[in-house]
C-alpha cells in the first residue's frame, strides 16, 4: 500500500498483485491509509490499484471460513468510508471488481480508464455482492442495469458505466504500462479540483433515497425472478442476489438493505454451491500449469490436416488467435467444403456482431493446400493431425510430416483415443510429438487436452500448453493411453447407460435423469451428438471379452439396415431429429430395444423405482427362454423438464466415471484430482456449481468417499462381470483415510 499527500489530496494505492485482491493485509492497509488521510488533514482522498488493475474482489481464498472474513472486513472498511466527511474518489483501472466495486461505491466520485471493466462477479463464486454492492448500486444506476449487474456476474465497459452513471468521469485512454498511473493522476486531478469545495453529503449512497421499481415492486420483481430464473440453470445466487436488490427497494432504511444483504450472503457463502464454485475458481487457474518446467517456443506459423468437423475447428482457433494456418487436405473438393464450412460459420457470427475485424481480416490467415508438400506446411512450427481415427492412417501422415517439416516443428494429434508414443514412433523426433485433442466443435468448446507421450520434451509441452492459452483454451495436460483423461472415463458412464436400456429404461429416462442432475444433455443424447459410430468403432478398437458386453443395443442401432442411426448427423440416432436438434422420442428405437430384451431374455424392470431392487439385482439373462412381460414404456415429459427420477441412474452413470478418475489418478494420466474435475467442466460441461465429478463424489454426495467405496462395492458385488465397479487402489486407499480422518 502507498500513502503520500498531495498538496491537500491524500493518495492512497492499494499494491497486493497480482489482482489487488482485498485480503486482511490490504484491508488492514487500507484502513491505516484512511487514518492517516484524517490526520494529515486531508480534504480529499483518491483510492486507486497498483499495477494491472484496480482491486478486483475480496480475497476468494479467506472465504473458507462460511464467508466470515477476520476484521477489519470488507464490511468495516466499507463503513469508513461512508462515515468520512472529505470528498472520495475511487481512480478505476483493469478490472473493478467485485469488492473492489463495492470500495469505488463506498467512494464519492469515481473516474475510470475507458479500457477498465466493472463488475459484480459475485454470484459465479456461489455468493452475492456482500459489501453494500446491492444496496448501493441501484441508489446510482437504473435498477434494471443493477439487476442485470448484480444478478448475471457480467462487467461493464467503462463507456457502458458512464452512460448508467456508475461512473463519472471517463479519463484520456492509456497503455497498460501507464494504466495505474493515469487512473491516479486522473483521480488526481479530480480531487484537487473537489478539496477546495464544501463536502456535498447526496454525493454518499446510503443517504440517497430507495430506489424505486418502475411499474411497482411486484411486477418488476417478479418478471425479473423468471428471467433470473431461467438463466441461472440452477445456480441458486442469482436468485438471492435479486432479492437483495429487492431489499434495497422495499428495505426500511438503507441499513435495513444490509442486514438483509448480509444474511442472504452468509446464506449462500455456507452454501455447497458456493464452495464447489470457489473449488472451480481456483482449480480452472491451476489446471494450465504443467509441472515438469520446459521452455514454451514461439509458434507463427501452423498446418491442420484434415478438413473435417474438427481440423476445420482447429484452424479457426488458430486464425482467431492471430496465428496464420494453413489447411490440408486431399482433393480440391473437400478442401473448397471445408473452407466454405469456415466461412459460413464467420459470416454467421459477423451478422451477430460478434466478429471484430470482419470475415475477410480471418480466411485471410486460412490458407488451403491438397498436399503436405508445400512450402506453408514445411515452414510451421506446429502440425496438428485432424484426419481419420485410425492408427495407420495416422502413422502414414506422421511419418510422411517427419520428413517434410523442419526439425524444430511440433507434430501434434487431435486423436482422442489412439495412442500417441505408436504415432511418435513413425517419426524420428517422438520428443516433438504430442497429442493436442479439442473438442467438438473445436472453435467453440473450450477444453483441450494435450497428451504427453513417454518421449515428449518438457519444451514441447510448455509450448503446447501456451499455445492452448493462446488459442484461449481450456488446457490441460493428460498421459497417454486409451481416451485419455476424459473419454476414458467415459466408458463406464456410457457403459450402465446402455445397461440400465437392456434393463428396462427408455433412453430419455436415462438422459433425463442426468440433465436433472444438472448435466447439459444425457449421455445417449451425448452419443448422438458425437456420432454413434464412434463408441461402436471404440467398442471393436478395445474389446472387453470377459465382461458383460454393453454395445449389443448400440451395435443394431448402428447396424440398423433401414438407416444410418449416427446420431444427430444422420438425424437419427437414440432419437429422432428429423424436425431439428431438438430430441424427440423414437418408436423405432423402443421397438428395437425391447426386441433385442426379449431375444435375449432380459426381464426389463422399473429401474427408477426401485432403488435397492435395482441395485442388487443381477443383470444376466435368465438361462432358459422364459415368457416376458410387456415392456413397461414411460414418457419423459420434455427434454428439459426437471427428472423426477431417483438417484439411482445418476450412480450407476457417475459412480463408474469417478472410480476411474482415480485410476487416472493413480497412473498418473492427470496432474491433480481437480485437473480432472475441470476436463468435465469444460469438455462434457458437468454442472460448475457441483464443482467436478471428483469433487461431487468427495463433497458433495451424501457420505463422501467412503460411501462411494461400499455403493462401488455393493454395484460390484452383483454385476460381478463389469471391471468398472472394481474399486481404484487409490480410492481404497483415499476413502480409508477419510474414515480414519472423520474418527478422530
Ligand atoms: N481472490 C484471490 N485470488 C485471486 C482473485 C481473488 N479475488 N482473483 C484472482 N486471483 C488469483 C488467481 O487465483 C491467480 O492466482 P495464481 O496465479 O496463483 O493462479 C492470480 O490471481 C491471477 O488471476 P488470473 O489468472 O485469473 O488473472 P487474469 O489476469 O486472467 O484475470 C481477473 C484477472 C479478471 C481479475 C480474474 O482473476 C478474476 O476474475 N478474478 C476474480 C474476480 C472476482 O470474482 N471478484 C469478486 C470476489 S468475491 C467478492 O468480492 C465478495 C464481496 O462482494 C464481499
Amino acid at each position: 500500500m502507498a500513502f503520500c499527500m498531495r498538496g491537500r489530496v491524500a493518495m492512497l494505492r492499494v499494491a497486493h498483485p497480482p489482482v489487488n485482491s482485498l485480503s486482511l493485509a490490504a484491508r488492514k492497509a487500507l484502513m491505516e491509509g484512511i487514518d492517516a488521510a484524517e490526520r494529515e488533514g486531508a480534504q480529499a482522498l483518491v483510492i486507486s490499484g497498483a499495477g494491472a488493475t484496480f482491486p478486483a474482489g475480496a480475497d476468494i481464498a479467506e472465504f473458507s471460513n462460511g464467508g466470515h472474513l477476520v476484521a477489519p472486513t470488507l464490511n468495516c472498511l466499507v463503513e469508513r468510508l461512508h462515515g468520512l466527511r472529505i470528498h472520495t474518489v475511487a481512480a478505476l483501472h483493469g478490472t473493478a471488481l467485485g469488492g473492489g466495486l463495492e470500495l469505488a461505491l463506498a467512494c464519492h466520485w469515481r473516474v475510470a480508464l475507458p479500457s477498465a471493466q466493472l463488475g459484480f462477479p459475485e454470484v459465479g463464486l456461489g455468493v452475492l455482492p456482500g459489501a453494500g454492492g446491492t444496496q448501493s448500486l441501484p441508489r446510482l444506476v437504473p435498477l434494471d442495469v443493477a439487476v442485470q449487474m448484480v444478478t448475471s456476474g457480467s462487467p461493464l465497459s467503462a463507456d457502458a458505466a458512464l452512460a448508467a452513471g456508475l461512473v463519472d468521469e471517463l479519463l484520456p485512454p492509456a497503455a497498460a504500462a501507464n494504466a495505474a498511473d493515469a487512473a491516479a493522476s486522473g483521480g488526481y486531478s479530480l480531487a484537487a479540483r473537489l478539496a477546495p469545495l464544501p463536502f456535498d453529503p447526496s454525493r454518499s449512497l446510503p443517504l440517497r433515497p430507495a430506489p424505486t421499481a418502475p411499474g411497482g415492486a411486484d411486477a418488476f420483481f417478479s418478471e425479473a425472478a423468471a428471467r433470473v430464473r431461467h438463466g441461472a440453470r440452477g445456480l441458486h445466487a442469482p436468485l438471492l442476489a435479486l432479492e437483495a436488490v429487492r431489499a434495497a427497494v422495499e428495505a426500511p432504511t438503507y441499513a435495513a438493505g444490509r442486514e438483509a444483504e448480509a444474511a442472504l450472503f452468509l446464506q449462500l457463502a455456507a452454501g455447497e454451491q458456493a464452495a464447489a464454485l470457489q473449488h472451480a475458481f481456483f482449480a480452472e487457474r491451476a489446471m494450465s500449469k504443467a509441472r515438469g518446467g520446459g521452455e514454451a517456443a514461439d509458434i507463427a506459423r501452423a498446418a491442420v490436416v484434415g478438413a473435417g468437423t474438427m481440423g476445420c475447428g482447429i484452424a479457426m482457433c488458430f486464425a482467431n488467435a492471430g496465428v496464420a494456418v494453413t489447411l490440408v487436405e486431399v482433393g480440391e473438393a473437400a478442401l473448397a467444403r471445408g473452407l466454405e464450412g469456415i466461412r459460413a460459420v464467420y459470416e454467421a457470427s459477423e451478422r451477430k456482431g460478434k466478429l471484430p475485424g470482419g470475415v475477410e481480416a480471418r480466411m485471410r490467415l486460412i490458407g488451403g493446400a491438397t498436399t503436405l508438400d508445400v512450402p506453408a506446411l514445411r515452414e510451421a512450427d506446429i502440425v496438428v493431425e485432424a484426419a481419420f481415427e485410425q492408427m495407420d492412417v495416422k502413422k502414414e501422415i506422421f511419418g510422411k510430416l517427419d520428413a517434410l517439416c523442419k526439425p524444430t516443428a511440433i507434430l501434434a494429434s487431435n486423436t482422442s483415443y489412439l495412442d500417441i508414443d505408436e504415432i511418435a514412433a513413425a517419426t524420428s523426433r517422438p520428443q516433438l510429438v504430442a497429442g493436442m485433442h479439442f473438442f467438438s466443435p473445436a472453435h467453440v468448446m473450450p477444453l483441450l487436452e494435450n497428451v504427453k507421450g513417454k518421449q515428449t520434451s518438457s519444451d514441447t509441452i510448455a509450448t503446447i500448453m501456451q499455445l492452448g492459452k493462446r488459442l484461449k483454451k481450456k488446457a490441460v495436460l493428460a498421459g497417454n493411453c486409451n481416451g485419455f483423461i476424459g473419454n476414458r472415463m467415459l466408458e463406464g458412464y456410457v457403459a450402465e447407460a446402455l445397461f440400465m436400456l437392456e434393463e428396462g429404461c427408455t433412453p430419455s429416462e436415462v438422459d433425463a435423469a442426468m440433465r436433472g442432475f444438472g448435466m447439459p444433455m444425457g449421455p445417449l443424447e451425448m452419443s448422438d451428438l458425437a456420432g454413434n459410430d464412434i463408441g461402436y468403432m471404440a467398442r471393436r478398437n478395445h474389446p472387453r471379452p470377459t465382461e458383460r458386453y454393453a454395445g449389443g443395443i448400440a451395435d443394431r442401432l448402428v447396424e440398423m439396415k433401414r438407416r444410418v442411426a449416427l446420431g444427430q448427423k444422420s438425424k437419427a440416432g437414440w432419437y429422432d431429429y428429423s424436425a431439428g436438434k431438438k430430441p424427440r422420442d423414437d418408436p423405432a428405437v423402443q421397438a428395437l430395444i425391447e426386441g433385442y430384451c426379449r431375444e435375449h431374455n432380459l426381464v426389463r424392470r422399473q429401474i427408477a423405482e426401485e432403488e435397492e431392487r435395482c441395485c442388487l439385482r443381477a443383470p444376466t439373462p435368465p438361462a432358459r427362454p422364459q415368457p416376458q412381460p410387456p415392456p413397461r414404456v414411460r414418457t419423459i415429459k420434455s427434454a428439459t423438464t426437471q427428472s423426477p427420477l431417483p438417484p439411482q441412474v445418476v450412480d450407476r452413470c457417475l459412480l463408474p466415471l469417478v472410480n476411474e478418475g482415480f485410476k487416472v489418478l493413480e497412473e498418473g494420466i492427470a496432474q491433480r484430482e481437480s485437473d480432472i474435475d475441470m476436463v468435465y467442466l469444460f469438455g462434457y460441461g458437468f454442472p460448475r456449481y457441483k464443482g467436478g465429478p471428483m469433487y461431487w463424489a468427495r463433497h458433495i454426495r451424501p457420505g463422501g468417499l467412503p460411501k462411494v467405496l461400499s455403493d462401488l462395492e455393493k454395484y460390484g458385488a452383483v454385476h460381478t462381470n463389469v471391471s468398472h465397479w472394481k474399486p481404484a487402489e487409490l480410492l481404497l486407499k483415499v476413502a480409508s483415510d477419510v474414515t480414519a480422518t472423520s474418527k478422530l
